[in-house]
């Protein structure tokens, strides 16, 4: 460079640069899901962006969440009828407050388990349908295969991003902690049932079973229609290059992994900002008692009337200030020390996402879990001692007044999130680059095969050894009718 003259040198330095920043750079092809998925989807999807990725989203006609232009992705658009919106999630919602506060009942939670079933069977319906569009419409599926894609994003709880990475022949990143079937561990490592708490063991949907049974055989069936029947729609879920789990184990509870299991938990969280403001005014005229802030989500607006009331009337008995994001209906009890407002993330349904934040945060949280894994996102803070649980059917004003008090007031609660947030903090690497060195690795290296264990391909018994315990009782002289087991495995 020295015998560079100026200008030569300038332009040999750009040349350098501009070389060293768009190796590692790939296109990445995104099939997200909707809600709060997609916010915390778009989070990553910002950051790639800004190392230079090119991202292209696969939305619908439809798309509830997903904005229809952004600066920092392109679009591609499938032809959909129907869609996972807010009617869809509003006559869901309708049906689990009924049931629920009908009281605790075993027909109740029958009820409530069919309704939640009956709503994912369709939603997953839903989604077959859009890829049977996707993978019908030529012109799409021809462009998209000359785009050459390095990689498919998508989030497995819903399947049409790991089919469409079969189609293109392209490897596989997730941003999960859903699979159709239940927790994405329990898809790829081994889960000792003697100490892994099966998840949906709360109010929210127990029905492993029935989702592998039921939802996955729509899934086979696009499967099978485009790639042939002896594609496996189970293996190609299983067959991710790398999984990047939305928990840590700050969060989560202790328990065997796979090496193409990457954690990422709370990648999402970053220091305070200054509040708007608006916000800031009113927060600032608390004073000395602090601010508590309510939301029940993305997918919820609004909760039942009576309960609303019930909530303002004990929020307006406190000294706090208090920020609740509420729609709808305003409640008639609300205190002058209420803000309702449109849009505020916090602490209280038990979504992932909001959960995240109140660990990074170090905020402990009262919790009213409404569904999916929200009672057992919750139930992890409890076991800590950073959470109260009070129940969609028993919450009332006296018993929401008792447990926000005794949240305030007994200092464990506060000096327990915030042993988790300092625990959550200390990682060699924020877990957003750890992802994003992870998506650029399967990039450089097309894959990370190396890193994933082929066992879920193994016949049931062959897993479990049973064929070499069997084969050995056999040559024992114990079994004979063991034939069948071995002749299946070997
Ligand atoms: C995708 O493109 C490759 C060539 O780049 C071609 O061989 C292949 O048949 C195409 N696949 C589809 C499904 O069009
Ligand atoms: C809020 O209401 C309380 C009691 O209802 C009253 O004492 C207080 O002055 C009110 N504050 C404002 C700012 O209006």
């Amino acid at each position: 460079l020295i015998f560079l003259h100026k200008p030569e040198k300038v332009f040999f330095i750009f040349l350098i640069s501009f070389l060293w920043n768009t190796c590692d750079c790939g296109k990445i092809l995104v099939v997200p899901l909707e809600g709060s998925h997609w916010i915390n989807m778009d989070i990553m999807i910002k950051a790639l962006h800004s190392h230079g990725h090119s991202i292209t989203v696969v939305r619908t006609t439809k798309s509830w969440y997903i904005q229809g232009n952004s600066e920092y992705y392109n679009l591609v658009t499938v032809n959909v009828e129907e869609a996972f919106d807010h009617e869809f999630m509003k006559l869901i919602l309708e049906k689990i407050f009924a049931l629920e506060r009908r009281g605790g009942s075993f027909t109740t939670f029958a009820g409530l388990q069919l309704e939640m079933f009956t709503a994912m069977y369709n939603l997953h319906g839903i989604i077959c349908k859009m890829a049977r569009s996707m993978f019908t419409d030529e012109d799409l599926m021809k462009r998209l295969n000359e785009t050459k894609y390095d990689l498919v994003l998508t989030d497995p709880a819903w399947g049409a991003g790991i089919m469409l990475a079969h189609f293109l022949k392209i490897p596989l990143v997730y941003n999960v902690r859903w699979i159709t079937s239940g927790e994405g561990h329990l898809a790829i490592a081994p889960s000792p049932l003697s100490y892994i708490p099966m998840t949906g063991s709360g109010l929210s949907d127990k029905m492993d079973f029935l989702q592998r049974f039921l939802i996955d055989p729509q899934y086979q069936a696009v499967c099978t229609e485009f790639f042939g029947a002896e594609i496996r729609y189970r293996h190609l879920l299983q067959g991710a290059d790398i999984w990047l789990m939305r928990v840590d184990f700050v969060f989560e509870f202790p328990r065997p992994t796979m090496p193409n299991v990457v954690y990422m938990g709370g990648f999402q969280c970053k220091p305070a900002k200054p509040l708007p403001p608006h916000l800031e005014n009113f927060v600032q005229s608390s004073g000395e008692h602090g601010v508590i802030l309510m939301s029940m989500g993305t997918f919820v607006d609004e909760v039942p009337n009576d309960m609303t009331d019930q909530i303002a009337a004990a929020f307006a008995k406190l000294p706090q200030k208090v920020i609740w994001k509420h729609k709808g209906y305003r409640p008639t009890t609300l205190g002058n020390n209420t803000l309702l407002v449109d849009w505020i993330l916090f602490v209280a349904h038990g979504g992932t996402n909001g959960i995240q934040e109140a660990i990074y945060h170090g905020v402990p949280v009262v919790g009213i879990p409404l569904f999916f894994d929200q009672y057992d996102n919750l139930l992890r803070l409890k076991e800590r001692g950073g959470a109260k649980i009070l129940t969609l059917s028993t919450v009332d004003e006296d018993n929401f007044l008792n447990s926000v008090k005794e949240v305030l007031s007994d200092q464990s609660y506060r000096e327990n999130m915030q042993r988790l947030s300092r625990l959550h903090r200390d990682q060699p690497i924020h877990p957003l680059d750890n992802a994003i060195f992870w998506i650029e690795f399967v990039i450089r290296h097309k894959g990370a095969a190396h890193l994933r264990s082929e066992s879920y391909k193994m016949p049931l018994c062959a897993y479990n050894s049973l064929d070499v315990i069997i084969f050995v009782l056999a040559r024992e002289g114990l079994f004979d009718y063991t034939k069948c087991c071995i002749n299946s495995s070997l």
